[in-house]
Order: structure tokens, then sequence, then C-alpha cells
């Protein structure tokens, strides 16, 4: 557990996606605990659904909405939604996505490849098309931040779909950070290495072998907790980071240090 006494988000909306596990679901936590209220969109109505309760037991404000990230309609429907009830929208975290087979480009189906794009990338577009609409009408700007991933900046064999998905998001994040410097709307990716979620378990098939294949990639021996991806989220989207945009910080174990 990431110990935090810190307030940083009271009267802060957030809108999180992917909300109902993993990251998605430790990052919403987290702000919960300090202060924001949450909207939250997922395309899996019960584990979204779960999110909300439990921040609801913590004493902080959350809607949960199904929404699948790729399309524009949904997107555009879980913003309104969460302008009606909280009236504007401070942060984006950006986050839902998943994970494909290992397989060469050449073996990868177009279906496949644009089933990942779909979901990682074009996504990412959507959310941030509207969201930073709602937030230039604030006034005051705000704070995104997408989830990439080491394979946002490093070539992973096997991994050309989802590795373009996340150098694109990569891509979109500072090209979205210098567009909108000067509205004080700061956009940052986060690159998190190989994290102990269900898709990781998807991943290794939850066997000691394959938990031990993926750990061998971790200097620090170990895989990343969801909340110590939440630490790095939260610091983006606070005032300890307003001199930070449009970078892609690298949370990972040493996992990309020695490249
Ligand atoms: P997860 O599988 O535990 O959670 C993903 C969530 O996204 C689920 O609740 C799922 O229902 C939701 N989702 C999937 N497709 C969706 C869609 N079309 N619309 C709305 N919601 C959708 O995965 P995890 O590990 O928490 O991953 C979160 C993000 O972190 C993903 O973008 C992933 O690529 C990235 N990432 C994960 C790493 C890891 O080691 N777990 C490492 C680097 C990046």
């Amino acid at each position: 557990m990431v110990a935090t006494q810190l307030k940083r988000f009271t009267e802060k909306v957030a809108f999180v996606t992917g909300a109902g596990s993993g990251i998605g679901r430790a990052t919403a936590l987290a702000f919960a605990r300090e202060g924001a209220s949450l909207v939250l969109a997922d395309i899996s109505e019960e584990s979204n659904n779960a999110t909300a309760k439990e921040i609801e037991e913590i004493g902080a404000r959350a809607i949960a909405v199904r929404c699948d990230v790729a399309d524009g309609e949904d997107v555009k429907s879980a913003l309104a939604k969460g302008m009606e009830s909280f009236g504007r929208l401070d942060i984006a975290f950006n986050n839902a996505g998943i994970e494909h087979q290992v397989k060469k480009l050449n073996e990868t189906s177009e279906e496949e490849w644009d089933r990942v794009i779909r979901v990682n990338l074009r996504s990412v577009y959507i959310c941030m098309k509207y969201q930073i609409d709602l937030m230039l009408r604030n006034g005051t700007g705000g704070a995104i931040v997408n989830t990439s991933s080491t394979a946002g900046f490093m070539a992973i064999q096997g991994q050309g779909a989802y590795c373009a998905s996340k150098f694109g998001v990569t891509a979109i994040s500072k090209v979205a950070a210098l567009e909108h410097a000067k509205s004080n709307i700061r956009v940052n990716a986060l690159c998190p290495g190989i994290t102990d979620t269900a898709m990781m378990s998807r991943i290794t098939g939850d066997t000691p072998h394959g938990i031990a294949r993926v750990v061998a990639q971790e200097p620090i021996g170990r895989m990343g907790r969801p909340e110590e991806i939440a630490a790095a989220v939260l610091f983006l989207c606070s005032d300890d980071s307003l001199f930070t945009t449009g970078h892609a910080m690298v949370v990972d174990g040493g996992q990309s240090t020695g490249i």
C-alpha cells in the first residue's frame, strides 16, 4: 500500500477509463482518497460498478458509466454524464487498454491489428478530443495522463500492434501537450513496466513459469503494484507537477533502463 495523507484533489473531478480493474481501479481509488469526485468509464459494467461502490465506501463521490472507449458516442455520453453529475472536468486518466497474443507482424491478422489500435490508440485520441473541449470551457485548464507502456518507446518482438498503439499514445500525448500548453492543459504519458493486474495474469497464465518469465525482465525482481503506478499518475495530475507537460514518465522497476 502506498501511504498517503495528502488531499491534493479536493473539489476536483477526475474521469478514469478502465476503472474496473488493475491500474485504472487503483488510480480511481487513489484519487478518491485524496478528495476527488470520479467519473468511472469501463466496458465491463460489473467491475466498474464495484469500483464505484468501493469509492463510496471511502466517502467520496463516483458515477460508473458503461463505455467502450473506442466509440466516440460512448465517450461523449460518458463525459456528458460526468458534467451532469459534477459540472466540470479537471483531470482525465485515459488508461483502458488491451493486450494481444505474441505474434510476429506478418502473422498478425488485419482484424487483430484494427482491434488493438482502436481500443489502445483511437480511444486516447477520442477521449482527448472531447475532454480538451470541456477543459477549455473550465477556463482554468486541466491535466490529462494517458497510459502508454515501456512498449510505447521500446520495440518488443511479437508485440507489433501493441507497440504501435502505445508508441502512438506517447506521440499524441506530446502533440496535445504542445497544442494546449498555453491554455494550462497539461498532457503527459505514463509508461508502466510489468504490473500485477488481470492483464498481466492473462499474459503469464498465472503459472509460476509464466510469472518467472516476466519478472526476469525486471531488474527490481518483482512486478509493480497498481498502486505504485497510481502514485505516479496522481503526481502528474497534481499541482506538484505544474511545470511537467509532454513528458513520458517511465515507472518500470528498471525494465527499460539498460536499453
Ligand atoms: P486490466 O485488464 O486489469 O484492466 C483494463 C480495464 O480496461 C478493464 O477493466 C477492462 O474492462 C477495460 N477495458 C478494456 N477494453 C475497454 C474498452 N474498449 N472500453 C472501456 N474499457 C475497456 O489491465 P491493466 O493492466 O490495468 O492495464 C491498464 C492499462 O495499462 C492498459 O492500457 C495497458 O495496456 C497498460 N499497461 C499495463 C501494463 C501491465 O503490466 N499490466 C504495463 C504497461 C501498460
